[in-house]
């Protein structure tokens, strides 16, 4: 069966009434529609369905072509989508080399450490020019690459990073970053899918004022990635501090390199950029799904980067003197879109933070907006939350103005967006509340902050060329105020849109397209309507309220983890014959996975001893970010009478919700033991009114 399919809610489910206040609407400030970058009313016209595809042609030209395309957008065979078919462009010519002429000495990206009393690094045009060059002299004659190779980079927050993406970009080297906070079997795994002969990697960083060592996650990488098979033949290791090694993991004779040693052969060297049509690939972003195994989300280089200009232009107003903080991870598609590519492909100022936001204060990020006199803002809420939490008051101390600031990730709760508007914006900054995905590679909803109102909690309607559609289980459009939730879809395709799911097309077909395709013999484009996994509702006044998703994925701060990666690392600890993982709902990270296992029969283990096993487990093999607040070890896990695993009872014990009818279940006893068990230690407050995801978590099973 179709991923789409079995994950989905179901009929009944999906078409829940929605009982939330409607919050007031927010209006910009004259002085921010005085300078915005989108004021024209007739915008939504323009990009009207009529006149698609040819409206993206704005975007497109917002680029510099080696060859003008000659088809828009090529739909002959669907749902694989060409757009700017027969164009010739690159990718680090149109972030780097184009803005030399008039803004060679401008900044392109500003690094501030983590360390306080360390320098900000100012890295102007020029510069970047400079190290991608060099950067790209080295991949392509040290490193061996060339266009089409896959390069994996592991990398923390460092102005490294994006200088290596740049000049993979230059060669056609198809680079998939890794997120530096996953472990090394992770980035293992990653390796592997993608084929990968060379990993790029860091020595170490600074989190919370310590060390971390990264280069140590480097060699578990490489293990792990030969025991699926695939062989890493070198591993490039930038520097924090070119000259000085921080980590403490030896280097491997042969195979690991410090970048800084090798790069003295390359200086002054220059790379001519590699013409790539709009339809090679720019690079790969493994994402969590509904099975075990993370999806390689390939991107093209033409239309994912016009769509991440047109849309940095439009919807974040970013023009090119501004200066541009966007707090994400660059080892996130946030920080690929909107820190590198969209950004520096209009040539503005982009501020890229080492460290995590409250450090050494809650303070922090506000002394570097002042003293940087940043003036686009962009955040998740379980930032905006923490910063709320632990520093109401400091914004007001200090003196900084926001035009614009943006939310993105997961929703916001109203109270939270006010507390961002009031206090952060000073009432002065328009917000956009913009909701997307790892594979829409840009913004599918917002408001356009100078033409629409804002409203909290409400991603608002489909940006521009963007026609979204919520339909419900059987295809029946649930239209702006019908007050029912539905599967969020969108109409038409657009230039951000993956290509395919890396080595697995038939995947890509069947998670994304299959559940609303109207007929796959096809070849308009009307009969694919873009599956997201989201339940959204359309309000009256047609913007999207962002319920969360239908599917076995847990948003957790902002990032996206599949239940099934985290249950397959508790199923490697020899004493766990079952495991069940849960979101919990959590007032700073939004959810929070919870973890249920029961253990083999016979074995009397020591549970402490057992949980801990757990922890290590998913640490090892997932990352951090992926710690459950609990281990529960019970006694067996509530099942229907096929053996199916009931998640979504776990989901309401776990957040102190009603369990429901449970009385069908085979084992319906087992629920009453495990809910005196949280209980008696969690002593979490009863929920009466869950979000949605929460109530509707594993309703399929
Ligand atoms: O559930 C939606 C949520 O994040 C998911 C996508 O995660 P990822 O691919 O990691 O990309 C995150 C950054 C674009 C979505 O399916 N999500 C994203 N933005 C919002 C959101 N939920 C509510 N409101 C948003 N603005």
């Amino acid at each position: 069966m179709a991923d789409a399919k079995s994950n989905s809610i179901e009929v009944n489910e999906a078409q829940i009434a929605a009982h939330w206040k409607e919050e007031e609407y927010y209006y910009p400030t004259a002085k921010f529609i005085s300078q915005a970058n989108l004021v024209d009313t007739e915008v939504m016209k323009r990009f009207g369905l009529d006149n698609f595809p040819e409206c993206f042609k704005e975007y497109g030209d917002l680029l510099d072509w080696y060859k003008y395309w000659h088809t828009t957008l090529d739909t002959s065979n669907p749902p694989f989508w060409k757009w700017y078919a027969g164009g010739l462009l690159n990718v680090s010519y149109n972030c780097v080399d184009r803005h030399l002429s008039n803004k060679k000495g401008k900044a392109a990206l500003i690094f501030v450490p983590e360390l306080e009393d360390e320098q900000h690094i100012v890295i102007t045009y020029q510069e970047l020019f400079v190290r991608v060059n060099e950067t790209a002299a080295m991949l392509r004659d040290f490193g061996g690459l060339k266009k089409g190779d896959r390069v994996t980079i592991h990398m923390p927050m460092v102005p490294d990073l994006p200088v290596t993406m740049l000049a993979c970009a230059r060669l056609g080297v198809i680079h998939s970053v890794v997120f530096g906070g996953f472990s090394g079997a992770a980035c293992g795994d990653r390796i592997a899918d993608s084929g990968s002969r060379v990993l790029i990697t860091s020595d170490g960083y600074f989190r919370n004022g310590k060390i971390q060592n990264h280069k140590e996650k480097a060699d578990v990488a490489v293990a792990r990635a030969k025991e699926l098979g695939a062989q890493v033949d070198k591993v490039l290791v930038w520097r924090r501090y070119p000259g000085k090694y921080i980590s403490e993991t030896p280097m491997v004779k042969g195979r690991d390199f410090f970048v800084d040693d090798v790069m003295k052969d390359f200086n002054g060297k220059r790379v001519e950029p590699v013409p790539m049509l709009s339809e090679d690939p720019l690079f790969l972003m493994y994402t969590s799904g509904t099975t075990g195994k993370p999806k390689g989300i390939q991107h093209s280089s033409g239309g994912y980067l016009a769509y991440a200009a047109g849309t940095a232009r439009n919807i974040l107003d970013i023009h090119p003197d501004d200066v541009y903080w966007c707090m994400a991870d660059i080892g996130w598609i946030t920080g690929h879109s909107y820190i590198v590519y969209g950004p520096l492909a209009l040539g503005t100022t982009s501020v890229m933070y080492e460290g995590v936001p409250t450090y050494p204060d809650a303070g922090r990020p506000w002394r570097i907006a002042e003293r940087l006199d940043v003036n686009i803002f962009h955040t998740a809420p379980t930032s905006i939350r923490q910063l709320r939490k632990v520093g109401p008051d400091l914004p007001k101390k200090y003196n900084f103005h926001f035009k614009l600031m943006v939310t993105v990730g997961e929703p916001i709760e109203p109270d939270v967006w006010r507390w961002y508007y009031d206090e952060v914006g000073k009432r002065e900054a328009s917000i956009v509340d913009t909701w997307w995905q790892t594979e829409t590679g840009g913004f599918l909803c917002s408001t356009k902050p100078a033409l629409d109102p804002m409203k909290p909690g409400s991603a608002g309607p489909g940006v521009p060329g963007i026609h979204p559609v919520i339909y419900d289980e059987d295809a029946k459009e649930l239209p702006p105020g019908s007050n029912k939730a539905g599967n969020i879809c969108i109409r038409n395709p657009w230039p951000g849109i993956m290509q395919t799911i890396w080595g697995d097309p038939d995947r890509f077909v069947k998670t994304y397209y299959s559940k609303y395709c109207r007929n796959p013999k096809s070849k308009d484009w009307r009969d694919w309507p873009y599956f997201a996994g989201d339940g959204a509702l359309f309000a009256a006044d047609g913007y999207i309220r962002i319920l969360g998703r239908v599917d076995d994925v847990i948003n957790v701060a902002g990032h996206r983890l599949g239940t099934k990666e985290l249950e397959s690392a508790c199923l490697t600890i020899p004493e766990v014959a079952e495991a069940a993982v849960v979101p919990v709902v959590d007032p700073v990270k939004g959810r929070v996975p919870e973890v249920y296992i029961a253990l083999k029969p016979g074995v009397s283990a020591d549970h402490g001893e057992v949980q801990r096993k757990v922890v290590n487990a998913i640490e090892n093999m997932i990352g951090k970010i992926a710690r459950p607040s609990h281990v529960w070890v019970a006694d067996d896990m509530p099942k229907t009478r096929s053996g199916k695993i009931m998640r979504r009872v776990l989901a309401a014990v776990s957040n102190n919700m009603p369990v429901g009818d449970v009385t069908t279940l085979a084992n319906p006893d087992i629920v009453e033991s495990i809910k005196v068990m949280v209980q008696s230690q969690t002593k979490r407050a009863e929920v009466t009114d869950a979000p949605d995801d929460i109530k509707h978590f594993g309703k399929v099973e």
